[in-house]
């Protein structure tokens, strides 16, 4: 088979994050039948795959990123008939379903740490990362991604382990066969029900030098952790391994989630010919917003930055290797509040930065909500948070000098819970996510974006986005065709050329509030154009062409 015919090239996927999706029972969480009574919305939207976040047994630190038991699904979810339940429907829909494999660590809860903590270990003590303290104090200067120290001391083992999350999130150690053995076990048993693939949670994190201390030292004399475990000495040899041991014997997707990665090494991770992963989630876009090392040190994104990251993956990748496109996922704020335009211009700003994602090379990734044009969450106090990340995110910027309301106001920015207020299903009360009282306040904004008002209008940012996936749907040049960027240093237009043989696709978005004059550049042959799509619903001709706010156009040139 060409690598051009693997199903997962051609195909959309939708992020779901259950918790927030749909309550079937009415306790205030979502839930495994909630998510299946609302495939059929997905099936109308056109996508193809359905990627769910954590639905496995977990005491929730970190929403089910702390996975308690991997065999077993989350109480609060359902059972694992619900489970295969929904997999039926979708499989009968013709959706598939990826799920979301946390395995650099686990949940302190899990039986493997409860049994390597106690007196009578068994194999678990090797299953973690314990190491002796230095000078009293912990054993490197790593600073863990919620805050803190990543070293925690166990008073029974006389040692710390690493935790490069929360304490309740103990790292797993790779370096243990028998700890790869287990993965790959709880891999097979989720295929083997008939899931169609995997999101791997910061996969790139899973071989460590736990000797290197940290140099740069931030004012709490701690340091980042990436240097030592980002894309570590053994990595790749352990993906490879997975493949070979698990998944060549399954057709199925593979998206490893991989910050601090570089393109160089995105090519290595997803080149076909090694056998590793299938695609990588890179975090460089979503970088473009933060000062230095902290996401809570921001400032405003600026398109040509943005546009300058965006066209070096697409470049890098072009030849060997796959892209995944994503705008926003469980950890972000939402697209439209973050690069564009929230208010006057939400609905022209959401279809445009659908159009600019959904026209480059790669997988598309749509995060729930989005195909609605959600916005942030707009939360006026702390306690409406839930998320430790911003908690805790919180009281760091509090410690470090600045005002509650400064605070504050970073968290209205970059808050992960800007993404997990629950799905906005219709204007009525709690948006139709829940009966109940729901775990996270639902957007008062719901009276006018939801999902009911946008399936019945036409110009809808919903039907927009049915548009793009059809279009990627029917047209090779939106896999196949040659990335080229033009106007590389226009202020406000992103525009970019799709390029086959004898045909090819422009695509012109506008970052401005106001009318912009687009002129194509020499060499870039607008003779006979058709207008494929247009945000603002009208033919256009690119030569001498006028963008209106935030428009969005792609032509056919043959
Ligand atoms: C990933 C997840 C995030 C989680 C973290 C630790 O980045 O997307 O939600 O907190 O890993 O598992």
């Amino acid at each position: 088979m060409s690598e051009d015919d693997k199903w997962w090239r051609r195909a959309v996927v939708y992020q779901v994050y259950p918790r927030s999706f749909r309550d079937s029972d009415g306790d205030g969480v979502g839930d495994l039948r909630g998510v299946t009574e609302k495939l059929l919305y997905l099936r109308n939207l056109g996508v193809d795959v359905v990627w769910l976040n954590p639905i496995f047994e977990s005491p929730n630190v970190d929403n089910g990123y702390d996975t308690s038991d991997y065999r077993r699904i989350q109480p609060e979810f359902g059972t694992l008939e619900d489970f295969d339940e929904l997999i039926r429907t979708a499989h009968d829909l013709g959706l598939k379903v990826i799920l979301d494999l946390v395995v650099n660590h686990t949940s302190d809860r899990h039986e493997w740490f409860r049994r390597a903590c106690s007196e009578d270990p068994g194999p678990y003590r090797d299953f973690y990362i314990w190491r002796d303290g230095v000078d009293g104090g912990p054993p490197n200067n790593w600073r863990s991604s919620f805050g803190g120290s990543a070293w925690e001391w166990n008073p029974v083992v006389g040692k710390y382990y690493l935790h490069l999350f929360a304490t309740g999130q103990p790292d797993l150690n790779w370096e243990n066969p028998e700890v790869r053995a287990a993965v790959h076990d709880v891999m097979r048993f989720w295929l083997d029900r008939g899931v169609d693939g995997y999101r791997m949670d910061v996969i790139n994190l899973i071989s460590k030098y736990p000797e290197y201390a940290s140099t740069e030292a931030g004012p709490d004399g701690l340091g980042s952790y990436y240097p030592g475990c980002a894309s570590g000495p053994r990595a790749h040899e352990f993906l490879m391994e997975l493949r070979r041991e698990v998944l060549d014997d399954y057709d199925v997707l593979t998206v490893g989630e991989t910050p601090r990665t570089v393109p160089e090494q995105a090519v290595l991770y997803t080149d076909p010919e090694r056998h590793e992963l299938d695609m990588i989630f890179h975090f460089e876009h979503m970088h473009v917003d933060r000062r230095g090392d902290s996401k809570w040190n921001i400032c405003q994104a600026e398109m040509p930055e943005l546009r300058r990251v965006l066209s070096r993956w697409q470049t890098a990748l072009a030849e060997r290797g796959w892209n995944s496109l994503y705008w926003s996922n469980h950890d972000q704020p939402r697209p439209v509040s973050r690069f564009a335009n929230d208010g006057r211009y939400r609905v022209e700003s959401a279809k445009m930065l659908g159009t600019l994602l959904h026209l480059m090379q790669g997988t598309p990734y749509i995060y729930q909500g989005e195909e609605l044009g959600m916005t942030n969450a707009g939360f006026l106090t702390l306690d409406q948070f839930d998320d430790i990340d911003s908690v805790n995110g919180y009281r760091g910027l509090v410690a470090a000098g600045h005002s509650e309301s400064e605070a504050l106001s970073v968290l209205h920015a970059r808050s992960r819970d800007n993404a997990r207020t629950p799905m906005q299903w219709d204007g009525g009360e709690n948006a139709g996510f829940t009966d109940g009282s729901p775990w996270l306040p639902v957007n008062p904004n719901h009276d006018e974006i939801n999902a009911t008002a946008a399936e019945q209008d036409a110009d809808s940012v919903f039907n927009h986005y049915r548009r793009l996936i059809d279009l990627r749907h029917d047209c090779e040049l939106v896999t196949t065709g040659r990335y080229r960027l033009i106007l590389e240093e226009h202020p406000e237009i992103f525009a970019y050329l799709r390029e086959g043989e004898e045909e090819s696709l422009l695509v012109v978005c506008s970052f401005s509030d106001r009318t912009v004059e687009f002129t194509p550049p020499a060499g870039v042959a607008t003779g006979a154009s058709e207008t494929v799509i247009s945000t603002y619903g009208v033919d256009r001709d690119p030569t001498g062409l006028t963008l209106e706010p935030y428009e969005a156009v792609v032509f056919h040139l043959s």
